[in-house]
């Protein structure tokens, strides 16, 4: 699987999403192949640190539209949410390095981090509202919880980019980092995790993450039956459209 390329080395295990033709857009495969690597980090004892990123200017475009259509996730079973019960429950530390589009689950998935490096060109969006979809990854449960109400609603309900300094100012993002220092420093915060007691840091993070883990496995699920069903709505029928014909979507014939 080139398009998710994993290594493992000093400690830490590197995920990287390339796929920069598609913008970095995650298929059903590279989703499988993620949720494999952490699975197989959380068992290794020689992992200590999880490290996602993409490219030095694109992190992910989001979940790919056209296998949205080919292959839609009805169920929680799919490998997005392998992926996501096992970013929300790993045990290990994991850090992110974002630059450029760091769209839909490019910008949930960072809710399951435990420290966020972004660089300033970092275009961070929740769209789901515009494509006729639901927010997922327990987003709608952390989110408000992370930023506030009204934070959340802005960025949830108008779906429109943000910036990697408002990603700070919400509690999203842990530093803004230039982009030409960013992955040295995501990788020289992870090595300093990998140096620390890891029994301490496990347990740390189960500590802090405890007291809500049950409740965002259930909104993950409560999501994904949502989400399923407007997948298959017309309005996302409309949306996808029109982003795959380069146009704008016309939702005024539906209510
Ligand atoms: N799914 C499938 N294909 C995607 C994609 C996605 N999420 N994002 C980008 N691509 C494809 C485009 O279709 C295009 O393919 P083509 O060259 O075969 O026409 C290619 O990647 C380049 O994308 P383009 O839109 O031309 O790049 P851009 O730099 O102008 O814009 C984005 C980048 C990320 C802002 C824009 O591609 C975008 O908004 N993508 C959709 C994001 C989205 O809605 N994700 C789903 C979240 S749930």
């Amino acid at each position: 699987m080139d398009q998710i390329i994993t290594e493992s080395r000093d400690g830490i295990l590197r995920i990287e999403i390339n796929r920069p033709d598609k913008k970095n857009a995650l298929t059903a495969a590279m989703y499988q192949a993620m949720a494999d690597a952490i699975k197989a980090a959380e068992a290794d004892g020689g992992v200590r640190v999880i490290l996602i990123h993409g490219k030095p200017d694109l992190f992910t475009s989001g979940n790919d539209l056209q296998d949205f259509l080919d292959n839609p996730p009805r169920d929680d079973k799919r490998p997005v949410f392998q992926f996501l019960y096992g970013i929300s429950q790993a045990q290990k530390p994991i850090v992110a390095a974002v630059a450029g589009a760091a769209v839909g689950i490019g910008t949930t998935m960072l809710l399951h981090c435990d420290l966020v490096y972004a660089a300033p060109n970092s275009r961070l969006q929740l769209p789901f509202v515009n494509l006729g979809l639901v927010p997922e990854a327990g987003s709608s449960l952390l989110l408000p919880a992370l930023a506030g109400y009204q934070r959340a609603a802005e960025l949830l309900l108008l779906g429109e980019p943000f910036s990697a300094q408002k990603g700070k100012e919400i509690g999203l993002v842990t530093e803004v980092v230039p982009e030409n220092e960013l992955f040295e420093t995501a990788l020289a915060q992870a090595k300093k995790l990998a140096a620390k007691p890891a029994a301490s840091l496990r347990i740390t993070k189960q500590l802090m993450k405890q007291g809500q883990m049950a409740a965002v496995t259930q909104r993950i699920k409560l999501e994904s039956d949502h989400f399923g069903e407007r997948l298959a709505s017309p309005e996302a029928k409309e949306a996808f459209a029109a982003f795959l014909e380069k146009r704008k979507p016309d939702f005024g014939r539906f209510n």
